[in-house]
């Protein structure tokens, strides 16, 4: 057997109403790829968090290498040679590329390191050249997509050199081909006998990259065990601890003939061309297509958020002239975008008011008061329609998991009622259990009457949720599928269906 680079035993963390970490326990060795696996608010961040010295733990102990060691800051988890790259991405948006990948480094043993622009570009340009990416070192963070921004993290890690290397989530945003170059990268750094810890919700990744697995469920330790010797099954089982909510039969074709939505002819400059299509009530209409392809930006169009350079736009049959997100909302329009950092939450209030304030006057009362009963009633009901899982309304979002800070994205949409929905990425980032949750909402909200566009790069998430599918590369509509004619193999012919 292998080293056994890392020891944690007994780990306790509370915050206040949480127990988070409760006698856990995990274990890393040399050259392997451990998943760490659980449910939304299981506490995979935090025992991540108390490993990289992020958070300071109530009790338990951390053995590196054979020798207890203690770890009170991120600093001193670098040094044991201990990396991570965060769930929500931590870059300085202003910077440039390469300055985000050596931000922090500070001089070592008085030999003044100055940041050499020159420098740090070529050093980064090598760095992307190993990930075979391709990507221009001097280009600002804010450019970048969600996707590119995610690899500059995982470069940014890789550039430490560490024998310990942590993942949470670092595909969550990845496309296919860009998942397959991670994958490589992390063969390879295994080989060369780096520890791995891999973070993910998309089961079908463990078999592909893990060597063992271990489960985690309400802040404990489940078990440990060999990828190769359990089905992904019995891993989703040890996750949940119930049964799911599972729909196998693919929604059939809307006979809907009520048209809600028309776009004509949609253009913006490179990323949009030429784009038409309809949307019928209760109807799900999967937008399926590889990174880039136009989908968030058609759906940007729509929503106001960025400007056209020609189309039209027709709600139930009236032409509307859409100039910003509040038109949107006006003609009955809400988009959940896949940034939930960026446009979704005010992270530093709490989940009542994420949920229910931008929608506050529907909750105005006498002399124009809101009526806190009613909000938080409001608020509470879609908490538990979506099992969000918080100590309290009261909780700041940004204590919330990740993929419950997603819900909470879903839940102040639903407080808006709107008739047309558009989900960018629903559920990026969300557990299996609280995946089938929403797919069930989304099939709820369809049958409801209200209509729904649904852009997701997961297929079978598409097959399996879309009443019709519209696929795009390179900014056009190159296909459509009933749901009885898609399979895997046709969306991907129609999605790299280049000019
Ligand atoms: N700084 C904090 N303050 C208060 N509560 C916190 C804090 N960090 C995490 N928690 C809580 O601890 C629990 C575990 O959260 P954690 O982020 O570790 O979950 P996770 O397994 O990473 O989930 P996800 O898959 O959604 O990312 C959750 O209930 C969360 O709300
Ligand atoms: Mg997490």
């Amino acid at each position: 057997m292998d080293e056994v680079l890392v020891l944690m035993e007994g780990i306790e963390k509370r915050f206040p109403g949480v127990h988070a970490l409760s006698q856990c326990q995990f274990e890393l060795r040399a050259g392997e790829v451990h998943a760490l696996v659980g449910e939304n608010g299981a506490g995979k961040s935090t025992l991540m968090k108390v490993l990289t010295g992020v958070y300071k733990k109530d009790a338990g102990r951390i053995f590196y290498k054979g020798k207890e060691v203690e770890i009170p800051n991120p600093r001193a988890a670098q040094e044991l040679g201990i990396s991570i790259i965060h769930q929500e991405l931590n870059l300085m948006p202003h910077l440039t590329v390469a300055q985000n990948i050596f931000i922090g480094r500070e001089p070592r043993k008085g030999i003044k390191f100055i940041l050499n622009e020159n420098e740090i570009n070529e050093k980064t340009k090598e760095l992307f050249e190993m990930m075979h990416l391709d990507l221009d070192p001097r280009i600002r963070v804010s450019d970048l997509t969600v996707a590119k921004q995610q690899m500059v993290e995982i470069a940014k890690a890789l550039s430490y050199n560490s024998e310990v290397l942590i993942m949470d989530e670092p595909t969550s945003a990845l496309s296919d081909a860009e998942i397959e170059e991670l994958f490589r990268i992390i063969r390879q750094l295994r080989d060369k006998g780096v520890g791995i810890i891999y973070i993910s919700h998309r089961m079908e990744e463990l078999k592909q990259i893990s060597d063992r697995v271990t489960v985690m469920r309400d802040g404990r330790y489940i078990d440990t065990v060999r990828t190769e010797e359990v089905t992904i099954d019995r891993i989703i089982n040890m996750m949940v601890g119930r049964e799911i909510y599972e729909t196998s039969r693919a929604n059939p074709e809307t006979n809907s003939q009520d048209v809600v939505l028309e776009v004509k002819n949609l253009n913006r400059g490179r990323e949009i061309k030429d784009v038409s299509f309809n949307l019928k009530k209760g109807e799900i209409l999967g937008f399926a297509g590889l990174m880039g392809a136009g989908r968030t930006e058609v759906a940007r169009a729509i929503f106001g958020a960025d400007p056209i350079d020609s189309g039209e736009i027709y709600v139930k049959g009236k032409k509307i002239n859409i100039k910003s997100p509040g038109d949107a909302v006006k003609c009955g329009i809400g988009y959940l975008s896949e940034d939930r950092k960026r446009y979704g939450l005010a992270l530093g209030m709490d989940v009542e008011s994420n949920i229910v304030l931008a929608n506050f006057e529907k909750f105005l009362g006498f002399l124009g008061r809101v009526n806190t009963a009613k909000t938080r009633a409001e608020a509470q009901l879609h908490v538990d329609e979506l099992s969000i899982k918080t100590p309290s309304l009261q909780q700041k979002v940004k204590y919330l998991s990740g993929g419950n800070q997603q819900k909470v994205v879903i839940g102040k949409w639903l407080v808006r009622d709107c008739d047309i929905l558009i989900f960018d990425e629903p559920t990026r980032g969300i557990d299996v259990g609280a995946k089938s949750e929403i797919y069930k909402l989304l099939n709820d909200l369809a049958e409801s009457g209200k209509s729904i566009i649904m852009i997701s790069s997961e297929l079978p998430e598409i097959l399996r949720m879309s009443h019709r599918i519209i696929v795009m590369c390179e900014g056009r509509i190159t296909g459509e599928l009933s749901t009885a004619e898609a399979t895997q193999e046709r969306i991907m012919q129609y999605a790299t269906m280049r000019e």
